[in-house]
């Protein structure tokens, strides 16, 4: 269950957040955890972010799209949040309180890792920004995809013109797999680390037991 600004606990949709660094597998993994929730009827919105609504679309592409002007970090950092504050009371509050579920391409933890541990923001600042936006809300569970930073990034590139996080160096992405990392061994009941160099197969096996676990309501709020 997802905790409101109140403090006070209703009857919501579960609110389940996908992250990882480049080319680990997002995309297949988020249709996979989409087929396997709705195979059991489980009412559900996909998103992603930063996006989501037509306003956080746009602020999206402001932030993918390549350009000469250097980007700074803390603007970076603003502009995540506020496509953040329009998709979340916009979109996944109003679903939640629905008892819709909600599955979200990327949250709050890939600004902890890309803001954070990839550009060096303080720890603090973010907080503070995720207390704002969000007051109380959490996802139940996150599912990080891990993989050998190299790997992933010899997918990402292969498969389409890079935008501006993926023009990153190598050092920038260890840094992002760090604190994802960082973030799952910190808090092990809301995340699941899942290895994903292993076979698709294997991948989704393991992300299916975790979702029987939050069905069965063992993992989550
Ligand atoms: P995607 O291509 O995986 O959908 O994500 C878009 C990019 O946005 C990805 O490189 C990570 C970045 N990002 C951040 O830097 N901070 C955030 O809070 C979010 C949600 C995404």
């Amino acid at each position: 269950m997802a905790q409101h600004s109140e403090g006070t606990v209703t009857a919501t949709g579960k609110f389940l957040t996908l992250e990882g660094t480049e080319g680990v597998g997002k995309t297949t993994n988020l249709e996979f955890i989409r087929d396997w929730l709705q195979d059991r009827d489980v009412p559900l919105l996909v998103t992603r972010e930063p996006g989501g609504t037509p306003l956080a679309e746009q602020l999206r592409e402001l932030l993918l799209c390549k350009r000469d002007e250097k980007v700074d970090p803390v603007s970076e950092l603003l502009m995540v949040f506020a496509a953040r504050a329009q998709h979340l009371n916009t979109v996944i509050r109003p679903a939640l309180e629905q008892g819709t579920w909600v599955l979200c391409d990327r949250f709050t933890d890939a600004t902890y890792a890309y803001q954070g541990a990839g550009r060096g923001l303080s720890l603090s600042m973010i907080e503070s920004l995720e207390q704002l936006v969000q007051q109380e809300l959490r996802p139940d569970l996150t599912l990080v995809l891990d993989i050998d930073v190299e790997v992933g990034l010899a997918r990402a590139r292969a498969r389409a013109d890079l935008d501006r996080f993926e023009s990153e160096q190598v050092a920038f992405f260890e840094r992002v797999r760090g604190g994802y990392r960082a973030r799952a061994e910190a808090a092990p009941q809301r995340y699941r680390l899942v290895d994903a160099g292993q076979p698709l197969e294997q991948v989704q096996e393991d992300i299916g037991q975790i979702l029987e676990q939050l069905l069965g309501s063992k993992l989550g709020g």
